[in-house]
């Protein structure tokens, strides 16, 4: 029996699933979360099927050893690669990203053409244009992985003219093609935002998938009568990284302020 009052695990390859985490406070204020960053092994969109499945299975484990009641897995590539597998293996309901994302992403282009992009990883797994074509079997789909993007937003590079060479370089054949709806299909790309709207104009919706999944998430816990009681004070919230913790707070209060003021370190594999 989960108790309704056991926290959300939510986890990604870093620190961009906090812009989940941030859709998941406003939408669900009475939810606690634990949250996993894995730091240590910090690309997974490069890295193959099988090693990314069994990064999120060690650490899904890890988060129902913590007793959680659902999970949400905040990264685009772990999503792509694990999901099905998680969903079959663990005992507590699992949300992916991809499914909101390609939800609204349908929405907003009304049979017009839709762009994704993403990890190398997100998009040779083709989940996107499967989870489009799911919902809408006749949208065209325009996929491109933007492997430069994650390294440039690291670097705080969110508006520079290197970023807007490589964005345009990247965008250009999608833009081309008149896509109406552009999906963010990776944790950092919500940060680009401002600068891929520029480029592309104020035709073409930018998608991005925190909301949605937020949504989802409220969703599925209503559904299994899994939504955590009222309280009368706020949820203290519980943020892991795999490696380097105080780089992971020092940047993590970028996203959310005063919520995030711990970071517990632990080793996972
Ligand atoms: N979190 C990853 C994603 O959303 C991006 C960073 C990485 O490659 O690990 O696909």
């Amino acid at each position: 029996m989960i108790a309704t009052d056991a926290p959300i695990g939510v986890f990604d390859s870093g620190i961009g699933g906090l812009t989940v985490v941030r859709a998941l406070l406003t939408r669900l204020p009475h939810e606690r979360i634990v949250y996993v960053g894995d730091t240590a092994r910090v690309p997974y969109g490069p890295k193959s099927p099988d090693t990314v499945r069994r990064y999120a299975q060690e650490i899904a484990q890890w988060l129902v050893d913590q007793g959680v009641k659902a999970i949400v897995v905040a990264c685009n590539t772990a999503t792509a690669h694990a999901l099905s597998d998680l969903q079959r293996t663990m005992p507590v309901p699992v949300i992916g990203v991809v499914e909101p994302g390609a939800r609204a992403a349908v929405r907003a282009a009304h049979g017009k053409p839709v762009g994704v992009i993403g990890t190398v990883g997100t998009i040779d797994s083709g989940a996107y244009d499967r989870a489009i074509h799911a919902i809408a079997p006749e949208l065209p789909v325009l996929s491109r992985a933007c492997p430069l993007f994650v390294p440039l937003v690291e670097e705080g590079w969110l508006d520079h003219r290197v970023t807007r060479d490589v964005a345009q370089e990247y965008l250009s054949p999608l833009l081309a093609d008149g896509v109406t709806a552009l999906v963010l299909g990776c944790t950092h790309y919500p940060l680009l935002a401002p600068l891929l709207a520029d480029l592309a104009g104020p035709d073409v919706a930018l998608i991005d998938s925190a909301d949605e999944t937020a949504l989802a998430t409220a969703e599925v816990l209503t559904s299994l009568s899994l939504s955590a009681p009222a309280r009368a004070t706020p949820p203290r919230h519980r943020f892991v990284a795999s490696d380097a913790p105080d780089r992971f707070l020092a940047l993590g209060q970028r996203f959310l302020g005063g919520t995030l003021d711990h970071v517990e370190h632990v080793t996972f594999g």
